[in-house]
């Protein structure tokens, strides 16, 4: 099999990396990557938010398989170009990558199948955002309609924030707050099928105890020994299931990863958000424990023939990465600084999130830099792996959390 992916941050690499491992691949392309993923494929420059410039690199390379890393190509509407273009391609099309790309939209569908999520109201005005305030009360959730690269929700206990966080955009989604840990669950579908992965926790904020401003996420780590054992399964009935026949309803079936950001509250589970997309940088800690060949069940995906009984196969170990940010990141990162000490440590992968090579040397060229991911037989090993790797990167400025996995950890060793 010949597959194209598109992308060029950690969750590729990470992606390039199990899927060169799958015995069906025969060639491995990735447009535009980076140089982590240079070292397993072969990368070609492409701009991702031209559709035209995908769809002729994949004609070109005879691509049997194209998957779509990130959200902008998906809200594009590329899948339906390649579509239209006779090639597989792992990602929605543009419409039912609206539950990625409208809150409000995903908030119809959400009530529409009947899958549990927090109350909410769409405004358009100051006087409906207001009202949709005080119905709430405090902490206020605001949400702007369209994709914003993770800038768009903000949490506040403060209602002048939230109202100016409002009237920064033409439509908003105002909710209920739910209160609990939340969970990231994937599942794989075919359009009218859909597989459970397992689920991981991501650490949004920027600096240690949860603080600082949110971000694309500074680490995660799989399994949740503390998360109930039936939350797969119940996902899967509750979330992921009636959102796919929902969509296969509408007619706009939903092929490719359906992500649910979920919060496991004292009333049950509520969907946070839905992204159309692997997360970034849970599939950092998933990837690397699958042990189903990926080529093949992203394949069967993109043509509709997934095996719905299939059970993916996963390590016993656990994984935890942690990210490696620039200076300033995420409000005003500094990048095009030189990076030693990545190469090929013994204990951890380290995936490449934003780098680049100048003269032959590496740089940094974005807010999330590396990604490393220790695996073990507990998270207490697998923690230890990937800050030992850490601890011999050099990059001037950059900053990582040190408590990513740690509560989680403690709690596996009883403390
Ligand atoms: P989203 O982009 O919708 O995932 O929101 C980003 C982050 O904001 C989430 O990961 C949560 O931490 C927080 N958040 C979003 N919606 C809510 C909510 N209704 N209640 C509490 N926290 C929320
Ligand atoms: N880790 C959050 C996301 O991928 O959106």
């Amino acid at each position: 099999m010949k597959v194209l992916l598109i992308g060029s941050g950690g969750r590729e690499h990470a992606l390039a990396a199990a899927l060169k491992r799958d015995p069906a691949l025969e060639e491995l392309h990735v447009a535009p990557g980076n140089p982590g993923i240079a070292l397993l494929a072969t990368c070609h420059p492409c701009e991702i938010t031209n559709n035209s410039e995908i769809v002729e690199l994949a004609k070109k390379l005879g691509s049997d398989l194209v998957v779509i890393g990130p959200e902008v190509p998906l809200v594009n509407g590329v899948a339906d170009e390649l579509s239209r273009a006779g090639i597989p391609c792992f990602g929605p099309s543009k419409a039912a990558a609206q539950l990625e790309g409208s809150k409000d939209f995903a908030k119809q569908v959400m009530r529409d199948a009947g899958v549990p999520t927090a109350r909410s109201f769409t405004c358009r005005t100051q006087g409906e955002i207001e009202k949709a305030l005080d119905e709430f009360g405090a902490p206020y959730v605001v949400k702007h309609d369209g994709l914003a690269a993770g800038k768009g929700v903000v949490v506040t206990d403060d209602r002048a924030a939230a109202l100016e966080h409002a009237l920064l955009s033409s439509q908003v989604v105002i909710e209920e707050f739910l209160d609990g840990p939340e969970v990231s669950l994937f599942g794989i579908s075919d359009g009218t099928k859909v597989i459970g992965m397992q689920p991981a926790q991501d650490f949004k904020r920027a600096f240690d105890g949860d603080r600082g401003p949110n971000t694309g996420g500074m680490g995660a780590y799989s399994p949740l020994h503390w998360a109930p054992t039936e939350i797969v399964q119940e996902t899967v009935d509750q979330v992921l299931n009636p959102t796919i026949q929902e969509m296969a309803a509408r007619g706009t079936p939903f092929v490719g990863l359906l992500y649910a950001g979920l919060a496991l509250t004292m009333k049950g589970t509520r969907v946070i958000e839905f992204n159309a997309r692997f997360g970034d940088p849970e599939t950092e800690v998933l990837i690397p424990r699958l042990k189903t060949p990926l080529a093949q069940l992203l394949f069967a995906a993109a043509t509709g023939s997934l095996d719905e009984n299939e059970k993916l196969e996963w390590s016993e170990d656990s994984a935890v990465t942690v990210v490696l940010a620039s200076q300033g990141y995420p409000a005003a990162p500094i990048t095009g600084e030189p990076i030693t000490g990545v190469d090929s440590p013994e204990s951890a992968e380290i995936f490449h999130a934003g780098t680049t090579l100048r003269d032959g040397i590496l740089h940094s060229a974005g807010g999330r830099v590396l990604t490393v991911t220790g695996v073990g037989a507990d998270l207490t090993i697998a923690r230890g792996k990937a800050y030992e790797a850490l601890s011999k990167i050099q990059l001037a400025g950059s900053h990582y959390r040190s408590d990513i996995a740690l509560n989680a950890a403690m709690a596996e060793k009883g403390n």
